[in-house]
């Protein structure tokens, strides 16, 4: 009893976003007893009391007092109030070397078990660095792969919070094997049921390859970390000097590597967002994500977007204001907001489904694909056509990025991973030209060709080889090299050549888009689109798996 007040007295702040005043979880109260079963209930209650200490008063306020909170306290920030249900509790390790068969704590430093999200079952891990730093150990690890064999049995998501130092550096390799066993279970479970990893404190060595296996990967900003050696190790290996923060926080993952999906301040902020996500995602690769209700009509215009695309062809434009404008409520969560900015990907909800949304974005790179766009523009695609989310694509790219860098860095074989992400997926998919669609480009961003369901283009769309300026420079360099004004000869073909291509109409006359619609109109015609595909059914040849150019 002692040990559970002194947990409530070191308590973080209250959490504040909650509806609901926190509660400690997992702690039953005690049943009035018959006397003869008294000193049974209270070695359970001790037990229990015991566990909920995890490592002890002081651990935990050092935990709180880097501004993190406890692994049962995240727990309850992320669940519905009340729905926990903790297995393996008592579980303890077996180690009897480098003392630490002194230091048993009951649940081994990983809290575990199954509780509900926005009312839908989700299975959870929480890493408690209060218990040996939250380092995984033989017993640790049997604890997720538990959790994980029976969330692919059920067909539940499976949420990790992370917080840990790595493998337990007392049980050597059994820690290592342990790690290798949620490796292959992570793995097997891919595509399956959804996997999401929050990462809130360190995560280092090949422990990160957890997280890099599941479908997203959250950071929190200032608190935690993601490398696979050390600034240490770092410096006596290459000589660099890099921080913590520099090599391997939230923000160089989310600009730089691309590792982290999304972020968040803090851990309660990270774990509401965690529930956001969710709320897109289906329970497992047989169902639908949910509906979310609107009052937002189906049939509703937005005039706004018929004066987004400039006149100006190079001018640019923010296609975020398209896609908040087509989506329910105005509504949209950008995922690895930061990361290749050139595309935008994440998830909006129209006439009250969940779809997954892949579009150019002209205000950055002008919209160009590049090596990490086209990695980041693949990754979302295949990750919506696993879990049943269909696919709208607005496009307008002038084509590749042009350059040495990017043909050394290969641009090849990484743009042909989002060819092939397109080409296989077989969720309803939905393509809108809002302006250019130049080149290798024009095809894959979900063309009719590879099994785009519905095209259609606004007015202001432009479909060709290339723009007119490179396209006159190669078909008519002999005329315009001899003419008098070289300048007026280049100017009068390019003329010719955007009234033939500046428009959708020709790709309209051979049925490579289906509508040409005014820009106003877009949201009512994409919701017709994506309900007469509702029960689409499309299926790629049986194979063991296909090769994507990795
Ligand atoms: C056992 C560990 C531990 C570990 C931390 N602890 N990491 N115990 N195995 N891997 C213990 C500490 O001894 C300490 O115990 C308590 O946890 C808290 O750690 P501190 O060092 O006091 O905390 P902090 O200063 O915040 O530093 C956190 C840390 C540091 C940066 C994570 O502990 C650290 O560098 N740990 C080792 C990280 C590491 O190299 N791990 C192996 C990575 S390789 P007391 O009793 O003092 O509270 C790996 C391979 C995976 O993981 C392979 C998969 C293929």
């Amino acid at each position: 009893m002692a040990a559970r007040k002194a947990a409530r007295k070191s308590a973080p702040p209250p959490l504040k976003s909650r509806k609901k005043p926190a509660k400690p979880a997992a702690a039953p109260a005690k049943p009035a007893a018959p006397a003869k079963h008294g000193a049974k209930l209270d070695e359970l209650e001790r037990r229990r009391a015991q566990a909920l200490m995890g490592g002890g008063g002081e651990r935990i306020q050092a935990q709180h007092a880097k501004g993190k909170l406890t692994a049962r306290e995240r727990i309850e920030a992320l669940l519905d109030p009340d729905s926990f249900q903790e297995v393996g509790m008592l579980v303890e390790h077996r180690c009897r070397d480098f003392g630490l068969e002194k230091q048993v704590y009951p649940g081994d430093g990983v809290v575990t078990g199954y509780g509900s999200i926005g009312g839908r079952t989700v299975f959870v891990f929480s890493q408690d660095f209060t218990v040996l730093g939250g380092s995984l150990g033989e017993a640790h690890a049997g604890k997720i792969c538990r959790l994980l064999d029976q969330a692919m049995k059920v067909g539940a998501p499976v949420i990790g919070l992370n917080d840990s130092g790595g493998a337990r550096i007392q049980e050597g390799v059994v820690s290592l094997g342990g790690y290798a066993d949620i490796f292959l279970r992570n793995t097997l479970a891919s595509g399956v049921v959804p996997q999401i990893s929050v990462i809130l404190g360190p995560c280092a060595g090949g422990a990160v390859y957890s997280p890099a296996i599941t479908d997203f990967t959250l950071m929190v900003e200032g608190t935690s970390y993601m490398f696979v050696t050390g600034p240490n190790v770092v410096k006596t290996v290459t000589n660099e000097d890099v921080t913590f923060e520099a090599l391997g926080g939230a923000l160089t993952h989310a600009t730089k590597s691309g590792v982290a999906h999304l972020t968040a301040p803090n851990d309660l902020a990270v774990l509401k967002l965690t529930r956001e996500l969710l709320a897109f995602l289906p329970q497992n690769n047989r169902e639908r994500p949910p509906r979310r209700p609107t009052e937002d009509p189906a049939e509703r215009t937005a005039a706004e977007l018929d004066d987004l695309v400039p006149d100006d062809p190079k001018k640019p434009y923010d296609i975020r204001h398209a896609i908040r404008a087509i989506a329910d409520d105005g509504a949209f969560l950008e995922v690895a907001p930061q990361y290749a900015s050139n595309i935008v990907v994440g998830y909006i909800h129209l006439d009250g489904e969940a779809i997954g949304v892949v579009a150019n974005q002209p205000a950055h790179l002008a919209g160009c694909l590049d090596i990490d766009g086209s990695l980041k523009g693949a990754r979302f695609v295949r990750t919506c056509d696993c879990f049943n989310i269909p696919l709208l694509t607005l496009e307008d790219v002038p084509g590749f990025l042009p350059g040495v860098r990017q043909e050394h860095g290969g641009i090849i074989k990484h743009g042909a991973k989002l060819l092939y992400a397109y080409c296989e997926a077989t969720v309803p998919k939905v393509t809108v030209i809002t302006r250019k669609a130049y080149g290798g480009a024009y095809d894959v961003m979900n063309s009719k060709h590879i099994r785009g369901d519905i095209n259609y283009a606004w007015p202001t769309a432009e479909m060709a080889v290339m723009g007119a300026k490179g396209a006159v420079k190669i078909l008519y360099r002999k005329e315009i090299a001899t003419a008098q004004d070289h300048a007026q000869a280049a100017a009068e073909k390019e003329a010719e050549f955007n009234a033939k291509f500046a428009n959708p109409y020709a790709a309209a006359a051979r049925g490579y888009v289906d509508e040409v619609i005014e820009a106003r109109r877009t949201r009512p015609k994409l919701i017709a689109a994506f309900r007469m595909l509702a029960n689409k059914r499309d299926r790629n040849p049986p194979k063991k798996h296909g090769n994507i150019p990795l």
